[in-house]
C-alpha cells in the first residue's frame, strides 16, 4: 500500500464514524484510530451518555470487525468474560463455552466496577493476545483490542485499576462534552433524520478486517529518525524525575507512545515520525502512568501538568532524517 492508499482509507473509517458520532472535532477520532492501527487498548475516562459505546460499535461497524460488551459489576467473575468448561447433558460431556472476550472489539464498561480478581483476568488477555480456560490457550487474534470505560467522578464502589493494569492501556482518552450548543444541537437534528436510537446498524463497513491487518502492519514501517527516540525516551525519563512524581513511566510507556506517534503519523499522510507527533499524544499516552505523591495532589497538581510541564523543558530535537 502506499501513503495515498493508506490514508485514503483511514479518511473514510473516520468519514464514516463521523456521520454518526458527533465528535468536537476530526482529531479526536484520529487520535483514537492510531490507538487501533498502533494495536493499543484504549481506557475512556468519561462521564456516562457521552457517545462511549455509540463509538465503539461504530468504529466496529465501520472497520468489518465484530464487537461484545461485557458490564463489570462487583459479582462478575473471570469466567464470566474468557469461559468456561460446561455440561452438555445432551453429548454427555464437557465443553468449553467460549465467553465474551473472543471478539475483536471487547467494550470494558465500568472496569473499575469489578473485583481486581476479575480486572486482572484481562491482563494476560491484554498483553499476550490469548487467553487459558481450563488450561488450554486459545489465541485471541492480532485484531483483539480492550476498549474500557471508567467514571472520573464516581468512586464508591470501585476497585481503582492496580498500576499494572493501567500501564497495559496504550492510551487514555477523554472526550469531554461538545464545545458548543451548535455540535450538541446536531445530536438532536441526527436523531430526528434517523427515526431510532441506534444508528449503529446504518454504519457501512468501509474497510474490511484484513485491510485493517494491513494497516496494522503498515506502521511497522513508519520511519522514526535515532534523535526522536531519544526525545521520547528523555520525556519519559524526566516523568521519574520530577518531585510530585511517586511513579513515573514505564518503558512500556515509552513504547506506547512509540507506537502512537508512527500510526499517527500515517493518518496524517507521512511515512516518518516528527516531533510534534510526539508532543500531540505525549498526555495521552503517558498521563495515566504516573502516580503522584499526596501533598502535589492536595495542591492540584496533576499527571497531565506534569506531562505539559516536562514538555516544554525537555529539548525538542531540529534535526532528524525523515527516512533512510
Ligand atoms: N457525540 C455523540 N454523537 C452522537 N450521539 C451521541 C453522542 N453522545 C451521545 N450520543 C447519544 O447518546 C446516547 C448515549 O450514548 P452511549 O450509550 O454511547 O453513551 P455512553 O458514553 O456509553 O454512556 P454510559 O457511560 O452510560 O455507558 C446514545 O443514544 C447516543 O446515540
Ligand atoms: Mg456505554
Amino acid at each position: 500500500m502506499n501513503i495515498e492508499e493508506i490514508q485514503l482509507m483511514c479518511n473514510r473509517i473516520i468519514e464514516e464514524t463521523g456521520k454518526v458520532f458527533v465528535a468536537a472535532n476530526n482529531d479526536v477520532l484520529k487520535k483514537i484510530l492510531s490507538g487501533f492501527l498502533a494495536g493499543g487498548h484504549i481506557l475512556f475516562e468519561d462521564n456516562p451518555g457521552l457517545g462511549k459505546t455509540l463509538l465503539v460499535k461504530v468504529f466496529a461497524k465501520a472497520t468489518g470487525c465484530n464487537w461484545n460488551r461485557i458490564q463489570f459489576t462487583p459479582d462478575l467473575m473471570p469466567a464470566d468474560i474468557i469461559g468456561t468448561k460446561v455440561w452438555r447433558g445432551m453429548n454427555s460431556n464437557f465443553e468449553i463455552e467460549k465467553g465474551p472476550i473472543f471478539t475483536n472489539f471487547l467494550l470494558a464498561d465500568e472496569i473499575n466496577r469489578a473485583m481486581p480478581k476479575t480486572q486482572s483476568s484481562l491482563l494476560e488477555a491484554m498483553e499476550e493476545h490469548q487467553v487459558t480456560i481450563e488450561g488450554i490457550t486459545y489465541s485471541l487474534g492480532s485484531l483483539f483490542t480492550v476498549m474500557a470505560t471508567q467514571n472520573p467522578i464516581e468512586m464508591e464502589g470501585t476497585y481503582p485499576l492496580p498500576e499494572a493494569q493501567m500501564d497495559r492501556f496504550m492510551m487514555r482518552v477523554s472526550m469531554g462534552y461538545l464545545d458548543s450548543t451548535e455540535k450538541e444541537a446536531e445530536i438532536l437534528r441526527r436523531r430526528v433524520s434517523w427515526k431510532k436510537d441506534d444508528p449503529s446498524e446504518d454504519v457501512k463497513s468501509v474497510i474490511t478486517r484484513d485491510d485493517l491487518m494491513k494497516l496494522q502492519l503498515e506502521v511497522e514501517n513508519v520511519y522514526v529518525d535515532e534523535n526522536i527516540l531519544c526525545y521520547i525516551t528523555e520525556i519519559v525519563r524526566s516523568t521519574r524525575r520530577n518531585p510530585s512524581v511517586r511513579l513515573g513511566s514505564s518503558p512500556r510507556g515509552g513504547l506506547a507512545l512509540f507506537k502512537l506517534s508512527r500510526a499517527f503519523a500515517l493518518l496524517s499522510g507521512r511515512d516518518y515520525v516528527i516531533p510534534d507527533d510526539i508532543k500531540y499524544l505525549a498526555v495521552d499516552s503517558l498521563s495515566h502512568r504516573l502516580m503522584l505523591n499526596i501533598e502535589s495532589i492536595m495542591d492540584g497538581i496533576t499527571a497531565e501538568s506534569i506531562i505539559l510541564s516536562i514538555l516544554n523543558a525537555v529539548e525538542v530535537p531540529k534535526n532528524y532524517t525523515r527516512g533512510i
